[in-house]
C-alpha cells in the first residue's frame, strides 16, 4: 500500500505511473496521503514532503505531486502555507472513524410513529400483468397502440409547448386544447352537451374517482353512504372507502343496477351503464329514467364510470346518462386507457362547471397539474380524427377478437364454461358449472401462465358467484386459443 510518511515504496507496489495513465498516479497520491492521515501516520500540523522531493522518491513527474497536493488542498485534508512548506490540516474533512463507532445504521425498518390505515388495494392487479395470458383484465393490446402517430403529435406538441405554455405551472384543470377536444369528442360521440369549461382532464379515470370520492364523501362527510352494482370495479370501491365512504351493495339483474332497490340516505352512487363491469349488461333505458328520476327526488350524485364506449359492437352505443342530465347529477368519468393505453393515464369527468372547479381544486393539492405537453399531442390525435380512427380499427380487431374467444370455449370447455357474447367491450361474462371450484381452477390457470378474474373477486362482499371474467382485447386469436387449451388442461389438477 503506497505511504508518503514511509521511506519509499516497497518492491511490492504497483508503479504509480502505469495502470490507468497519468491522471490515475495523481490520484494515487493523494489517496496516500489520505490514508496516512486516516491511519494516523500523518496527524493535524505535520509537515508534508516537498512536491519536488515526492517526485524523486515516487519516481513520477513533479506535476504529478503538484497536481495531487492541489487535490487535497481543495478538499480540505491541506494547507500550503507558502515558502514555509505544505502541512496536513488542522481542521480535516473526514476525521478518521472512531474505533468501536457504529456504522450509519439503514433507513429505519419502521415508523416511529403510528402509521394510518393505507387504502385496501384492490385484487392484484400485478399479478396479472406478469401472467402470459392476461385474460383477468379488460385491456387493450399494446401492438395496437398508434406509436408513428402519437410520436408526430408529440414532437410537435413539445416543439410548440414554450408558445402555449406546456412546460410552465398552468392551470389543474388540464391544457385547454384537451378539455375542448374532449368536451367536441363526447358531444360528438355521445351526446353530452359540454364544452371545455365542463371538462376536467385528469391522470386516468383512477384520479377522477379519487377526486370524486373526497369531494362527495370527505373530509367532515365521512360515513356517507354510496350505493355501488354488487359486482364491480374494486379501484373505485377502494377510492371511495378511503375517502371515508361508507358502501351498500345495489342488486343487479339482466337490465343492469336496480335502481329501485337502491336503500334510502344515500350521497351518492357509483355505477358502470354502458356495459356494466363485470357483467357487461347494458342498462336498459327504463332503468336509466329511474336511476336520473331517483337523483333528482333524492339529490343525488350520479358517478357515471364509462370506461369503455368506443367498444360497442351491437349498433349504437347507448347514449349515456349524463347526455339527459339537466339537473347536474352526473358526474361523467371516462378514460383513454381503453382506446389508447392504460400507461398513458389519461382520464376525464364531465360535469357542471362548480363541480370541475371544485375537483381542480383537490387536485391541485395532491397533483399540481398534468403532463400538459402529453395532453396537447393528444388533443391533436382528436382533433385530426386519429382517435376515431384508431378506434375504428381496433373495435374491427376486437371484434374478431371477442369470437374467436367465444369459438374456443365452445370448443375446449363447453359444458363448462357457458358464454354469451357481450354487446360490447374488452372481456366476456362466462358461467361455469356449479361443480367447478373456481379459486381452485383460478390457481392451476395461473400456474399455467392464465390470468383469469372469478366471480367471487368481483363481489363488493366477496360471495363467490359461478362466474369468470374472461379479457379478449389483449391477445391476438392464436394466443387466445392456447390461452383457453391451457384453461382446460387447468380444470383437473
Ligand atoms: C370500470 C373501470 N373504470 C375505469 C377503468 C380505467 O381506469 P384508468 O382510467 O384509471 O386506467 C377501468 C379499466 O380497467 C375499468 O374497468
Amino acid at each position: 500500500m503506497w505511504s508518503i510518511s514511509g521511506p519509499g515504496p516497497s518492491p511490492t507496489d504497483p508503479p504509480l505511473r502505469r495502470g490507468a495513465g497519468a491522471a490515475a498516479a495523481f490520484v494515487r497520491v493523494a489517496e496516500a496521503v489520505v490514508a496516512d492521515v486516516r491511519r494516523g501516520a500523518l496527524r493535524p500540523g505535520d509537515r508534508l514532503p516537498s512536491t519536488r522531493a515526492l517526485a524523486r522518491r515516487f519516481e513520477v513527474s513533479r506535476n504529478t505531486i503538484v497536481a495531487a497536493y492541489d487535490e487535497l488542498a481543495t478538499q480540505g485534508w491541506i494547507v500550503a502555507r507558502g515558502a514555509a512548506g505544505t502541512f496536513v490540516s488542522g481542521d480535516l474533512p473526514d476525521p478518521a472513524p472512531r474505533r468501536g463507532a457504529r456504522a450509519p445504521a439503514g433507513v429505519a425498518s419502521r415508523p416511529g410513529f403510528a402509521l394510518p390505515e393505507p387504502p385496501a388495494s384492490p385484487p392484484a392487479p400485478l399479478d396479472a400483468m406478469t401472467a402470459r395470458y392476461r385474460l383477468s383484465l379488460g385491456v387493450p393490446d399494446p401492438r395496437l397502440f398508434p406509436t408513428a402517430a402519437l410520436a408526430r403529435a408529440y414532437r410537435r406538441a413539445l416543439a410548440a409547448a414554450p408558445r402555449r405554455g406546456a412546460l410552465e405551472y398552468g392551470p389543474a384543470h388540464g391544457a385547454p386544447a384537451l378539455r375542448e377536444a374532449i368536451a367536441a369528442m363526447v358531444r360528438d360521440t355521445r351526446a353530452i352537451p359540454a364544452t371545455a369549461e365542463h371538462v376536467l382532464v385528469t391522470r386516468g379515470s383512477q384520479q377522477a374517482l379519487d377526486l370524486i370520492a373526497r369531494l362527495i364523501v370527505g373530509p367532515g362527510r365521512t360515513g356517507r353512504v354510496v350505493a355501488v352494482e354488487e359486482l364491480g370495479y374494486a379501484p373505485a370501491w377502494a377510492a371511495l372507502r378511503h375517502a371515508g365512504a361508507r358502501l351498500v351493495a345495489a342488486p343487479l339483474d339482466d337490465a343492469g343496477l336496480v335502481a329501485d332497490a337502491l336503500p334510502a340516505r344515500l350521497a351518492a352512487v357509483y355505477t358502470t351503464p354502458h356495459h356494466q363491469y363485470p357483467t357487461t349488461v347494458v342498462m336498459s333505458p327504463a332503468r336509466r329514467l329511474a336511476l336520473l328520476g331517483r337523483a333528482r327526488a333524492d339529490g343525488l350524485a350520479i358517478i357515471e364510470d364509462d370506461y369503455d364506449h368506443e367498444y360497442h359492437y351491437d349498433g349504437r352505443p347507448v347514449a349515456p346518462l349524463a347526455a339527459a342530465d339537466p339537473g347536474g347529477h352526473v358526474l361523467h368519468v371516462g378514460t383513454l386507457s381503453k382506446v389508447l393505453a392504460p400507461g398513458l393515464r389519461l382520464g376525464y369527468v364531465v360535469a357542471p362547471t362548480p363541480v370541475i372547479d371544485a375537483l381542480a381544486r383537490l387536485r391541485a393539492t395532491v397533483d399540481r397539474q398534468g403532463d400538459h405537453v402529453l395532453e396537447l399531442a393528444v388533443a391533436e390525435l382528436i382533433e385530426d380524427g386519429e382517435l376515431a380512427r384508431h378506434a375504428r380499427r381496433t373495435r374491427g380487431v376486437y371484434l374478431g377478437r371477442r369470437d374467436a374467444l367465444l369459438d374456443a370455449l365452445d370448443r375446449e370447455l363447453r359444458g363448462v364454461v357457458e358464454a354469451r357474447a357481450p354487446a360490447g367491450g374488452m372481456t366476456l361474462w362466462a358461467r361455469v358449472v356449479d361443480d367447478v371450484a373456481l379459486p381452485a381452477w383460478q390457481a392451476r390457470a395461473r400456474a399455467r401462465g392464465v390470468a383469469i378474474a372469478i366471480g367471487r373477486d368481483l363481489h363488493l362482499l366477496g360471495r363467490a358467484r359461478p362466474y369468470v371474467r374472461l379479457g379478449f382485447a389483449r391477445h391476438d386469436e392464436a394466443e387466445l386459443r392456447d390461452a383457453v387449451r391451457a384453461l382446460r388442461r387447468a380444470l383437473r389438477g
